[in-house]
C-alpha cells in the first residue's frame, strides 16, 4: 500500500524499491510466499549482491540503509518514477520523459478525469493516478483479459485502486461506455491503431478535454 501516502516505515504488503551500486529492484515485502509445491517458505529475495530476507525490512525506516548476504543497498517508498524502472513487463511501456510530456499537454490537474486505453502494464497508468487524485479519477482499458485483470491487483496491492477504474474492453470496437460520454477532461490512446478509437474518444470527451 505504499504508493498512495509517504510513509515513514515499512510495513507488511507494502511494494519497496530496493537500490543497490545502481541497480534498482521492486520488491513485494511479504515475510513468507508460496514455493512451486504452494509451501509457505521464508521470503529471500536474491540480487547479484547476496541475498535480502525480506522479514527484516518490515519496520525498518524507507530511505535506509539494509544490509544484503553480501552487500548493503538503500529501501525507497515507490514513486511512479521508480515503478516504471521496475515494474514486471507486460507490454512495451511509457517510460518518465514521455509521461512528463503526456500529463503537460493533456492539462491534466488534481480533480481531472481522464481515459486510457490500453493499460499495457500500467506504467502510465501509476503516474495518471498521481497526477489527478485524490478528487480525480483514471478510468483505463485492454482488450488483453490477463493483462487487464494482473494490472487491476498491481492497483489494489499498491494502495491506488480507489482512483482508478480498469476495465476489459476492446475500445476501438466497443468505445469506454455510455456512462463514461461527455465526463472526459482528457483521453490518451497507446495502441496499434488509435485513429480506430478517436471517434469514441470524442463521444466520452467533455466540451472542454483534450
Ligand atoms: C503498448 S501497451 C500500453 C502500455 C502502457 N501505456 C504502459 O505505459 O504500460 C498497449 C496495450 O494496448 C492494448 N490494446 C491494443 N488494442 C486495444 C484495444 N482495441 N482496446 C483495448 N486495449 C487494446 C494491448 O493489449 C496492450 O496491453
Amino acid at each position: 500500500m505504499s504508493f498512495n501516502n509517504y510513509k515513514e516505515k515499512i510495513e507488511e504488503g507494502d511494494t519497496v524499491i530496493l537500490y543497490m551500486s545502481n541497480n534498482l529492484y521492486a520488491i513485494d515485502v511479504h515475510p513468507v510466499i508460496k514455493n512451486k509445491k504452494g509451501e509457505l517458505v521464508e521470503n529471500v529475495y536474491q540480487t547479484t549482491f547476496g541475498a535480502l530476507k525480506v522479514r527484516n525490512i518490515i519496520g525498518a525506516e524507507y530511505g535506509s540503509r539494509v544490509e544484503l548476504s553480501k552487500g548493503w543497498g538503500h529501501v525507497l517508498q515507490p514513486t511512479p518514477e521508480l515503478w516504471s524502472l521496475t515494474l514486471p513487463h507486460r507490454t512495451q511501456i511509457i517510460y518518465t520523459p514521455d509521461i512528463s510530456m503526456i500529463l503537460m499537454q493533456l492539462d491534466l490537474v488534481p480533480g481531472s478525469v481522464v481515459i486510457e486505453a490500453g493499460t499495457g502494464s500500467g506504467s502510465l497508468t501509476h503516474a495518471l493516478v498521481r497526477r489527478v487524485r485524490p478528487r480525480g479519477r483514471v478510468h483505463t482499458f485492454d482488450f488483453h483479459e490477463h493483462r487487464a485483470a494482473l494490472a487491476a491487483e498491481e492497483f489494489h496491492a499498491h494502495g491506488i485502486a480507489e482512483f482508478v477504474t480498469a476495465k476489459h474492453r476492446d475500445v476501438c470496437q466497443s468505445g469506454f461506455g455510455e456512462e463514461l460520454n461527455g465526463r472526459a477532461d482528457a483521453v490518451f490512446l497507446d495502441l496499434p491503431s488509435p485513429w480506430t478509437g478517436v471517434a469514441h474518444a470524442v463521444a466520452a470527451l467533455k466540451d472542454t478535454g483534450q
